[in-house]
């Protein structure tokens, strides 16, 4: 029996930015296991904006949510065996116990592919992009695609399939060497969005005739002006709105009715494991590409499982470009 392994534990309900103080680092007795029942050890832990608004329904003192890769290390189940990769949902925890039901193997990966892209562009934030724009926008050749967030995990795969799928793609992010990093993936439009005076004005100059496709990873007063600047038919994929989750008071937005009745525009929210019957469909594609070079992975890697409150919050300040794992 291994002995003991570290957990982050939710100690109070975030109000505003996170404080580490809500949270608390410590130490668990590994258990027995019962038949069945296999150990996993976590390699690496992701970190993502939704962990903010979801955990504010969690159980106080319970383990903080989340996915990670993680190898099998002892097991009483004959589908797992020892060295098995999985994806369990267990939360910021270096080891864990389950009994393998609803659990998701790692896919196979060529020997150059890192093991920690099953938590980035072939997981989850992968898999959102995909579907999220495929399936909910359905984005035509030479359609005008914005993206807000286009730097972060979810945003940069996003653009790149609107470029896979022939779009012209503007992307929008919070500093100059990300709308660079953009420019190197082949975005057709960048900028930053901090240093824009007049958000308005620099969609209408970027996108005269107006946007076919707005993929929504921010909310708030960004997502109004980007919808009120669509085409006739537009569709807008409301993937999340970090801009709002610290905020004390919720905002309400302006008035967007009007629009959404003039131009005909399909505005539709969607959750990734609304997808989980398809996962494998995106898998299988976003490697294809991958092998073949036209989706470029980038990652935003801190090391050690003590620094995941730093790695969580840096998503909020900014400090990653791709997506952000820790490194346990
Ligand atoms: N619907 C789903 O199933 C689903 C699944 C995954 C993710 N999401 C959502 O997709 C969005 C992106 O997630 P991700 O995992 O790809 O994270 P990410 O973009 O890798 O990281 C967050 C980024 O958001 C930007 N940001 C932070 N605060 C902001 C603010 N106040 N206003 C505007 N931008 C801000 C920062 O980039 P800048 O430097 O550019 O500001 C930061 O790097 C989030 O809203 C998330 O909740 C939804």
């Amino acid at each position: 029996m291994p002995g003991k392994g570290k957990r982050w534990m939710l100690a109070k309900h975030f109000d505003g930015f996170p404080k580490e103080s809500d949270m608390r680092l410590e130490e668990f007795d590994i258990p027995e296991l019962k038949e069945g029942e296999i150990l996993m050890e976590a390699e690496y832990i992701s970190v993502d904006p939704y962990m903010r608004p979801y955990s504010a329904k969690a159980p106080l003192n319970t383990l903080m949510i989340g996915q990670q890769v993680a190898k099998v290390i002892e097991s009483r189940n004959a589908d797992f065996p020892v060295g098995t990769w999985a994806l369990p949902l267990t939360g910021w925890t270096t080891h864990s116990v389950s009994d393998g039901k609803n659990l998701m193997k790692a896919p196979p990966l060529p020997e150059e592919i890192p093991r920690s892209y099953t938590i980035g562009s072939l997981g989850m934030t992968g898999v959102t992009a995909y579907f999220g724009l495929l399936d909910v926008s359905d984005p035509k050749p030479g359609e005008t695609v914005l993206v807000s967030g286009a730097a972060g995990a979810v945003g940069n795969v996003v653009g790149q399939i609107a470029k896979i799928k022939g779009c012209r793609v503007i992307g929008s992010a919070g500093s100059e060497e990300k709308c660079e990093y953009l420019k190197e993936l082949g975005f057709d439009e960048v900028f930053n969005y901090k240093t824009t005076p007049n958000l308005d004005a620099k969609l209408k100059e970027l996108a005269p005739d107006g946007i076919d496709v707005y993929f929504d990873n921010v909310g708030g007063e960004f997502a109004a002006t980007a919808i009120l600047n669509m085409k006739i038919g537009g569709r807008i994929s409301c993937c999340g709105s970090i801009s709002g989750y610290n905020l004390k008071e919720k905002q309400l937005l302006p008035s967007l009715f009007g629009v959404m009745v003039t131009n005909h525009l399909k505005m539709q929210g969607f959750n990734v494991m609304q997808y989980m019957t398809r996962w494998a469909e995106a898998v299988t594609q976003l490697s294809k590409w991958i092998n073949e070079g036209k989706l470029k992975v980038r990652e935003h890697r801190t090391d050690g499982f003590e620094n995941m409150f730093k790695a969580f919050t840096d998503l909020f300040t900014g400090a990653n470009t791709g997506k952000a794992i820790v490194k346990v």
